[in-house]
């Protein structure tokens, strides 16, 4: 099972609409994937219409739940998710300063039979708090979305600075597999500039896709279904089946 935790700590960078969209392209091209709701805004789970009021993963981090009993088959082919709730505000300082705290989802994911799915993708909340360290330490790769625009250029610094500090102390396997660009603008020559400034800057760490503005990804939500269901002749749906392909390029690497 390849786990890529989805992470970037600015608000509204596409983590949540790559999350869910990678997942079913994956799920498309016959890949069993479970997707993680680590977001106590739980945006993936509303995605799926799966808000039931249940507790979903904070009874893992606060509770000792196991996974496996609050993993819910999704409408979509393939794809298994384990929901968020509002109950995971506060766990971030219920968890602070507890042994252990920062490789609760590490230990969890290993008691799952791996051979069931193919992908975890872990939806992380717009914070380097112990929820996406988590995510972190639980994974081998990082996808990192980033919001075609100058100002969402600041934070990457620091983000790289934290996958690092994990990869030194906690996971050593841990790697940045792609930062991918997200509501590109094609028709702004900014949203390119930026998009050229991250391929200079970060080279071959650049997906070749890009994810371009679509209001078809934005509505898609509404619907309770991923893009490649919602709308599958646009071009969300082509940019995120592109996204999947240069994935599954990798399974021969990982
Ligand atoms: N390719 C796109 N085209 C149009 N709108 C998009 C696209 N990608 C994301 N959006 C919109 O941008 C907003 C932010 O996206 P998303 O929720 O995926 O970001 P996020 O990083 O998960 O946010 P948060 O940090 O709050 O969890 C949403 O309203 C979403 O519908
Ligand atoms: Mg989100």
């Amino acid at each position: 099972m390849r786990t890529i935790a989805v992470v970037n700590q600015k608000g509204g960078s596409g983590k949540t609409t790559t999350a869910v969209n990678l997942a079913a392209a994956l799920g498309e091209r016959k890949r069993r994937v479970l997707l993680l709701d680590l977001d106590p805004q739980h945006s993936a789970t509303d995605w799926f219409g799966l808000h039931d009021g249940y507790k979903g993963i904070f009874s893992v981090f606060a509770e000792n739940g196991n996974l496996l009993d609050i993993i819910t088959p999704s409408s979509v082919a393939g794809v298994d998710l384990v929901p968020s709730s509002s109950w995971l505000v506060g766990v971030e300082k219920f968890l602070a300063g507890e042994v252990g705290a920062e490789t609760i989802l590490h230990r969890k994911l290993a008691t799952l039979q791996k051979s069931r799915w193919d992908y975890a993708l872990i939806d992380c909340p717009p914070t380097l708090g112990v929820l996406t360290i988590n995510a972190l330490v639980a994974a081998q790769e990082v996808l990192v979305p980033v919001e075609a625009h100058v100002m969402a250029l600041s934070g990457l610094a620091q983000l790289i600075e934290t996958v690092e500090l994990v990869q030194e102390r906690l996971n050593p396997e841990l790697r940045i597999t792609g930062i991918l660009p997200c509501r590109v603008d094609a028709r702004t020559r900014h949203a390119q500039e930026v998009v050229e400034q991250l391929r200079e800057r970060f080279e071959k760490l650049v997906y070749r896709s890009a994810i371009r503005e679509n209001v078809r990804v934005a509505e898609a939500p509404s619907f309770s279904l991923p893009i490649t269901l919602y709308d599958e002749r646009s071009y969300g749906a082509a940019d995120y089946r592109a996204l999947a392909e240069e994935v599954i390029e990798r399974e021969q690497a990982v």
